[in-house]
């Protein structure tokens, strides 16, 4: 049956979707089913009514099997058949001869048939052209219904659409004015005009750890780029480069610049290395600003671009020519981040996290480059004894392996994992839950090893436990100084924890998830004459709950002196005496503050302590009932994200919940307030100590809620206890109930063996 188009042909905007589905074939209408439905609330968020608009598909009739590859010759979808060419005719027909506003191709479909192009990932949101009309990009509604975290770059396409089409005119074409090539005269004249510039981006290419060039923009279309490295060579002589970069120290010294960067710790972080360049006056980090506004969203400046500018996607352009595309490309990118920098200026002021980005987030970045830059030290004799140790360990293994199965079985395969299990042992196939494709990855082989006993599947696993500890912790590559680095990533993720991976130069690894225990933390280590102190917030996000929560008892069980709160909620669980708790006792009722806490369900909480749902509802229930503020809490932030969809935190740390509606989401709202406040408090000690810190002491590891620092062998504990407790221990203030997270101090010469810092302050 044929779908045909709805609506008004004069109308301002086309809707073009690529075909119908079951529904509206049965319906006879475009986009009446899921994907209408997704369609219509994008289009209701961007304040857009569907009845203003144009709505048709490329084929007007649902494709066999929903498989519009049936259009095409060839499997790639590279050369389409005669119908579909019709098809892409009849629409670009309708286009010229009715000239709306604004087209929007809903899919990568569409937009090859207007536009020859393909690729709608790095397209969309882009302001294309079809017959003289405007057109639009974005993605196919019906993959935001199956992929729901693409919702919000749908609306924020779909607002653009709204301002597009209210008139014919294309934007304004950049009049950009780069400066790709200046002779050293013309570099050095440059930089000198640059000192009077109110608002100044800034951005290096690299290659092999060496900065190719630095480029700075000056408005939405005037940059210059400073080549000083290319193809192996300096661009400069000696002089003329020593002459450059003392130039560009200087620039970045002048505090009445106010300097912007896209991601700036990395380019800082270079910045100082290769050239003891200090930037004074960081006026803003788009990347991290942006992270601000919208935590949920992607902050690539190839993203921002598609959301704050009129720019065309430009992120393939390195590689594709010799030295003047690079340059022109670092020109983009600084003219690209000025352009981003206005908006999102803006933006903080209208979601109301300016003064967050400005008192937390940014002056986060200047802490973080210093921890970053000085790593921390590495027992390279333990390193290389344990290497040897779990080496031998996996060998012997391996030859266990090898003679259980009878040939060399290699754990970490997925190809030969998944013949040996479900082809030589014929266990019953695991597969991926999302993609439904055959699974021989861990999950699947300790489902396997639950359900069968056999040995082979520990010595399997513990293979691949060995290998691992050895590829990402034990061999993660140091630096020359023998020590190790990692890069803190602020925006790295939704709730403001920091994530943590190697380092700008891609050495080191993610510090922040060492494992716990003696065997990898004993190689890290304090430098001569200094030891290692950690500061940890303690029960910190339980102790959030019981604020936030306002549970006035459990409240009172935190501000009990040297109260250990989990002995003495398994006392009131178990009924029993505090002195009768057992370890695992205590373990249990630990998972179950946490598991209550976040609102866990009855099945995943019996799943996690592996005991029947009776038991596990039974404890979740008392839980519930000693604490009852707990529960009425989950209930206000239900109702909360029903009626605002937006969270914030004591600290002023907000977002925007996305997501799709249903109990994951609420309980990802729950745990957001006491996650991103643990972090933040964490965050804001390092901010506060890093302005006061006595000479010698240097902060050298974030851990999400422990700081690692190392201070001067002799330190007086008494000026350290007091100093952490100055700088960590932060008051907070849920409404109008002030507490403090207290920290737990520990100290010693590696991190495996630290002693409890205990005095009474
Ligand atoms: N997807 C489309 O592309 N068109 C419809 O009409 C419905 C879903």
């Amino acid at each position: 049956m044929i779908v045909k188009g709805e609506g008004n042909y004069e109308s301002k905007i086309w809707f073009i979707g690529e075909a119908p589905g079951s529904q509206e074939e049965k319906i006879g209408r475009p986009f009446v089913g899921g994907a209408g439905r997704v369609l219509d609330s994008i289009l209701s968020e961007a304040k857009i009514e569907r009845g203003q608009a144009y709505i048709d598909n490329i084929i007007q009739e649902r494709p066999s099997k929903n498989d519009f590859g049936v259009y095409y010759k060839d499997k790639g979808r590279k050369v389409p058949t005669g119908y579909l060419i019709e098809a892409h005719e009849r629409v670009k027909y309708l286009i010229k001869a009715h000239q709306p506003n604004l087209v929007c191709a809903l899919g990568n479909e569409v937009l090859f048939a207007l536009t020859g192009r393909k690729n709608i990932f790095k397209l969309r949101g882009s302001i294309l052209e079809v017959h003289g009309v405007k057109l639009i990009p974005m993605v196919d509604p019906s993959i935001v219904m199956r992929q729901y975290e693409f919702k919000p770059m749908a609306v924020l396409d779909m607002r653009r659409a709204k301002r597009e089409m209210e008139s014919p005119a294309f934007p304004t074409p950049y009049n950009d004015d780069f400066n790709i090539s200046p002779t050293f005269e013309q570099v050095i004249d440059k930089i000198a005009e640059l000192h009077n510039k109110e608002y100044l981006t800034f951005d290096i290419e690299t290659a092999q750890n060496q900065i190719l060039c630095i480029g700075f923009g000056w408005s939405k279309s005037d940059a210059v780029c400073i080549p000083i490295f290319y193809s192996g060579n300096s661009w400069w002589t000696t002089e003329q480069e020593f002459t450059i970069i003392k130039a560009i120290r200087e620039l970045f010294l002048n505090p009445s610049v106010k300097f912007i960067a896209q991601n700036a710790q990395y380019d800082m972080i270079y910045l100082a290395d290769k050239w003891g360049v200090e930037v004074t006056n960081l006026w803003m980090d788009t990347m991290v600003a942006f992270h601000c506004v919208y935590p949920e969203l992607k902050k690539g400046l190839d993203f921002l671009c598609s959301i704050y500018t009129n720019r065309p996607y430009y992120k393939d352009m390195p590689g594709t020519g010799g030295p003047d595309v690079l340059w022109k490309y670092n020109c983009l990118d600084t003219v690209t981040t000025y352009e981003c920098a206005m908006e999102i200026r803006k933006e903080l002021k209208e979601f109301g996290t300016l003064d967050f980005y400005k008192n937390h987030s940014h002056k986060l970045i200047k802490p973080l480059i210093k921890i970053q830059r000085r790593g921390i030290r590495i027992n390279l004799r333990k390193r290389a004894d344990i290497d040897n140790n779990i080496e031998a360990s996996v060998i012997e293994m391996q030859q266990r392996l090898t003679s259980a199965v009878g040939y060399d079985l290699n754990p970490n395969s997925p190809k030969q994992m998944k013949k040996f299990l479900y082809e030589d042992m014929k266990f019953p196939p695991q597969r991926n839950r999302k993609t439904g494709k055959l699974s021989a990855n861990e999950d699947a082989i300790k489902t396997l090893a639950r359900r069968f006993s056999n040995p082979i599947f520990d010595l399997i696993l513990d293979i691949r436990k060995a290998r691992k500890l050895l590829s990402t912790y034990i061999r993660a590559k140091l630096d020359n100084d023998g020590r190790i680095r990692c890069s803190y990533v602020i925006t790295g993720t939704k709730t403001g924890r920091l994530a943590s991976r190697e380092s700008v130069y891609r050495s080191g690894t993610n510090l922040q998830n060492i494992p716990r225990g003696e065997l990898i933390r004993s190689i890290f280590l304090a430098d001569d004459n200094y030891r290692l102190v950690n500061a940890d917030l303690s029960q910190a996000e339980a102790r959030v709950v019981a604020y936030v929560a306002r549970d006035e008892h459990l409240q009172i069980l935190f501000e009990e002196p040297a109260s250990d709160i989990h002995t003495k909620n398994a006392a009131m669980v178990f009924g029993k005496k505090i002195k009768k708790i057992s370890p695992q006792e205590r373990q249990l009722a630990k998972t179950l503050v946490h598991a209550a806490n976040y609102g866990v369900g009855d099945g995943a909480f019996s799943k996690h302590i592996g005991s029947s749902i009776n038991r596990a509802r039974g404890l979740l229930n008392q839980y519930y009932a000693l604490y009852p503020g707990i529960k009425r809490w989950h209930l206000e932030v239900k109702e909360w994200i029903r009626k605002s969809r937006v969270m914030t935190t004591p600290l002023g740390r907000k977002r925007t919940f996305f997501g799709r509606w249903g109990p994951d989401l609420i309980r990802e709202a729950i745990a957001y307030v006491p996650q991103s406040t643990v972090s933040d408090v964490l965050n804001l000690g390092i901010i506060r100590a890093s302005e006061h810190l006595p000479q010698g002491w240097e902060l050298l590891m974030q851990n999400h809620d422990a700081i690692m620092m190392q201070v001067p062998i002799e330190t007086d504990d008494m000026h350290l206890l007091k100093f952490i407790k100055h700088y960590f221990e932060i008051e907070l203030e849920v409404e109008g109930k002030r507490f403090k997270i207290p920290v737990d101090i520990k100290t010693g010469l590696n991190w495996a063996d630290m002693k409890k810092l205990e005095l009474n302050v």
